[in-house]
């Protein structure tokens, strides 16, 4: 079995390759490799991602190369993992909106509509490439925005599911919680990618015991603790939010709170550094725990299990994916891309049917299902008023002024990577 990651420079692939090797009886990988443009960082990244197999005893063979069309040639799945612009262009998401009043964030509002702009056609371009030389591959993306990433990639007819590790964290925190296995849990998981609900956290499996007002009833403080949110909030919404709907829970309040600490990008860039120095000691053979501060945490696992399932024969048969709803959530169009429990194998993903969905959080999907329809509308057409409706349509913008001021910044800070501005 041959895995092609492109964006594979990424400090995160120590973390990926570190999977590959745990998780062998899963995915036997006979080839790794490694695409990157940054030939140094590409071969950093490559050197510890070999010695990390040798000190395992993995067999797979890891090649490093910066052409994609090599690249692709014969992978059975191709996992995209780039970063546009990469952290000096995040820093940028993160600092301009805060200008209006509006959340500065990598994948949330209007930062992360200006990644979903320079990304999309990135990936469309390297999935069109990926399909010449290989229509069989899988793509599996973890490509941020992954929720408008994926719909761009399978509206353009790709073999594509989006993948992000917010699910499969949760899924082992209440595991910890509840004294049991990981395997164990089966959550419940509704929404839209870095938009998403626990609705239910069940035993054994998607028919198993809920226990979620048991887990509730006994760490609801831990829990509401860790979220960053009031413990009342919890009571009220009788569910478990994902750590991102705090950017719309509390959104002035973290709003004041990123205006007086360095950016996430920046922090990120120090630790960075750090690694790749790291990386480059001949002596370091596993990933080291400074890996373990970053957002990505069991990005592995769930990119192991996924490319299982989807290459035939293992991996969990249910798991958190991004694909077409197609009637999973009735309030929502069928091309909407969610994120939602599904059963995975050779033919793809298809979504398990889903409880109905309180209006409480259904109408908040609807809203950034609407703007995520716009912002690839704007992503692959351009245009200023494109930017200005995926803005005014969002629900943490909505106001006209707002939504004019943020266009501006957008487009003044990526003029770089927008072809038509
Ligand atoms: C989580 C999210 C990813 C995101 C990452 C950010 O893993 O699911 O989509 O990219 O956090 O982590 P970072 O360490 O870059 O802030
Ligand atoms: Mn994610």
């Amino acid at each position: 079995m041959k895995l092609t990651v492109v964006g594979a420079g990424s400090t995160y692939t120590p973390e990926l390759v570190d999977g590959f090797a745990r998780l062998r009886d899963t995915l036997p990988v006979g080839e790794l490799v490694l695409m990157d443009p940054d030939r140094h960082r590409l071969e950093l990244v490559g050197g510890l991602a070999r010695r990390i197999l040798t000190r395992q005893g993995h067999p797979a063979r890891i090649t490093t190369t910066s052409d994609l069309d090599e690249a692709v040639d014969g992978a059975d799945a191709v996992l995209l993992q780039l970063r546009v612009g990469g952290q000096a262009a995040r820093e940028q998401d993160e600092t301009w909106p805060l200008e209006c009043g509006c959340v500065g964030q990598e994948t949330t509002g209007a930062g992360g509509l200006a990644k979903a702009l320079r990304t999309v056609p990135v990936v469309l371009d390297i999935a069109d490439r990926v399909r010449r030389t290989n229509p069989h591959a899988w793509i599996i993306d973890f490509t941020n925005p992954v929720g408008i990433v994926t719909r761009a990639l399978l509206q353009a007819g790709h073999k594509a599911v989006g993948l992000c590790n917010v699910a499969i964290g949760l899924q082992r925190k209440f595991a910890a919680l509840l004294g049991v296995r990981a395997c164990e849990i089966h959550l419940d998981h509704v929404g839209l990618n870095h938009l998403t609900w626990e609705t239910a956290v069940r035993l054994g499996g998607p028919e198993g015991e809920d226990v979620l007002p048991k887990l509730l009833a006994g760490h609801a403080g831990t829990i509401a603790a860790d979220l960053r949110l009031p413990h009342a909030l919890l009571d009220t919404l009788g569910v478990v939010p994902s750590y991102y709907l705090r950017y719309y829970y509390a959104h002035d309040e973290v709003v004041r709170e990123l205006g007086t600490k360095p950016s996430r990008a920046a922090e990120v860039a120090a630790m960075e550094r750090r690694l790749l120095t790291m990386y480059a000691d001949p002596a370091l053979d596993e990933k080291p725990e400074l890996l373990a501060q970053r957002g990505g945490a069991y990005y592995s696992e769930a990119a192991v299990d996924l490319a299982a399932a989807l290459l035939g024969g293992g991996g969990t048969p249910y798991q958190v994916v991004n694909t077409y709803n197609r009637g999973t959530l009735p309030f929502l169009p069928d091309d909407a891309v969610i994120e939602v429990q599904a059963a995975v194998g050779a033919q793809g993903a298809s979504p398990l049917p889903v409880q109905p969905v309180d209006p409480l959080y259904a109408g908040l999907m609807a809203g950034v299902t609407a703007y995520e329809e716009l912002a690839l509308e704007a992503a692959l057409h351009g245009g200023r008023n494109r930017v200005a409706r995926a803005l005014l349509a969002h629900p943490l913008i909505a106001q006209y002024t707002y939504a004019e001021a943020l266009t501006d910044r957008l487009i003044a800070h990526n003029r770089e990577y927008l072809t038509w501005a």
